[in-house]
């Protein structure tokens, strides 16, 4: 399998790193080799060239099986302009419309939420990934005066709203799972989000056995943090995704553990962990792998090697519950040492059994 690596920035480079050798590690132990080829897209190599992506960049990373990305952000690129290109654009143009945002927490010792442990944060977000406030339509009129106007536009199709909902009940449906839960601000917006309400309904009408609730998007927020124990599965729009999924993360440890992916059924999809480049941590080695391990994990179970993930969601698992890792789970480790004893503990047996949905007839069907 072809799989692009992305460093990107920061601490980006730091977890990617270790991912990286998991993912060797990984496919040493099941008899398979990953042909990864590294692409230096970056603030350095946008400060260097000038260039954030190449013209024929995406087509580039179509070519791939996968794509892996670690982090962009560079405050040397103040109007983060080449992760608009690298990170915003593979998602839109290569359509990868499921933001998949797992929220499990491994250890109740790492969950801020009083008294809560694994059985209560166990749920997955999906967050919209290539419409809403991202898609960058808007202006400034009159910039830099009194008068000035900015305009940045929420776009909401049928079909974008419509695929990411589908995609929710169906991931529901797969994987017995009784209750999907949707999230807008419909008060407020009354355009755009009565269209997720209406999709939301039909769609719901078609999945008899699965309980759909709405809450307003404050109200989702609120809940996730007396009662998590709620939700089962998540989906709302891009922006409040990706907001929820940072909360999510504080449940599971911290940015430092959680994980994505960016999926479009069929098609070459890019994992990433949840965190950005966070600067003041970069080459210092204190960064945890654990979010862009887990991404690894992601990955390679939407490639259909189940046995590998499971043997990496294990190994992380293990490695959290013996109390080892970095400083922000609690441990003594360098994000290094964190990445060997994750390797350590990685061992070939059992098997995953709640395959994402990955081809694109199960979703012709939506
Ligand atoms: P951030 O996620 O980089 O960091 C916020 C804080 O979270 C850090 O200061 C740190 O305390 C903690 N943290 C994050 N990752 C961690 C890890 N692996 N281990 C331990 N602690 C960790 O968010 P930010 O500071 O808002 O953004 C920094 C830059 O990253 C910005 O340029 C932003 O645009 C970019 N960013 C990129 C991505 C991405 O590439 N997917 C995601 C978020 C932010
Ligand atoms: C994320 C990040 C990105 C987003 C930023 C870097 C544009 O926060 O992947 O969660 O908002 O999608
Ligand atoms: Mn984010």
């Amino acid at each position: 399998m072809r799989i692009a690596i992305i460093p990107g920035d920061g601490i980006g480079k730091e977890v990617t790193a270790e991912a990286v050798k998991v993912l060797k590690a990984a496919g040493e132990r099941f008899g398979r080799t990953f042909d990864l080829e590294h692409l230096p897209w970056s603030a350095d190599y946008f400060l260097q060239s000038g260039v954030t992506i190449p013209p024929n960049g995406y087509d580039l990373l179509r070519e791939f099986d996968a794509i892996f990305i670690g982090a962009l952000g560079d405050p040397r690129v103040p109007d983060n302009r080449h992760a608009r290109d690298i990170l915003l654009g593979t998602r839109f143009e290569l359509d990868l419309f499921v933001n998949y945002r797992p929220v499990t927490l491994l250890h109740e010792r790492l969950c801020p939420l009083k008294g809560r442990g694994p059985k209560d944060v166990n749920f997955v977000v999906f967050r919209e990934n290539t419409e809403g406030v991202y898609v960058g339509v808007g202006g400034r009129f009159k910039a830099g005066t009194d008068d000035e106007i900015a305009i940045q536009e929420e776009i909401n199709t049928y079909k974008g709203v419509h695929r990411i909902i589908a995609y929710a009940f169906e991931f529901a449906a797969a994987r017995g799972l009784t209750k999907v839960c949707m999230a807008d601000k419909s008060n407020a917006m009354p355009h755009g989000h009565a269209l997720w309400q209406r999709v939301f309904r039909e769609t719901a009408a078609r999945y008899t056995g699965i309980e759909a609730t709405h809450y307003y998007i404050d109200a989702l927020a609120m809940y996730m943090v007396l009662d998590p124990a709620q939700f089962q599965v998540i989906v709302t729009n891009n922006l409040f995704g990706d907001i929820i999924t940072d909360l999510g993360a504080t449940f599971q440890g911290g940015l430092g553990m959680a994980a994505s992916g960016n999926i479009h059924p069929g098609k070459t999809s890019m994992f990433e962990p949840v965190h950005g480049s966070a600067p003041k941590f970069a080459g210092k080695n204190v960064a945890n792998p654990i979010g862009a391990i887990s991404s690894v994990a992601l990955m390679l179970e939407t490639l259909g090697l189940a046995d590998e993930a499971t043997a990496i969601d294990r190994a992380i698992a293990a490695t959290v519950n013996a109390g080892e890792g970095t400083a922000d789970i609690g441990g003594t480790l360098g994000t290094r040492e964190a990445g060997r004893t994750i390797i350590a503990r990685l061992t070939p047996h059992g098997s995953r059994g709640n395959t994402l949905i990955t081809h694109k007839d199960q979703t012709d069907a939506m």
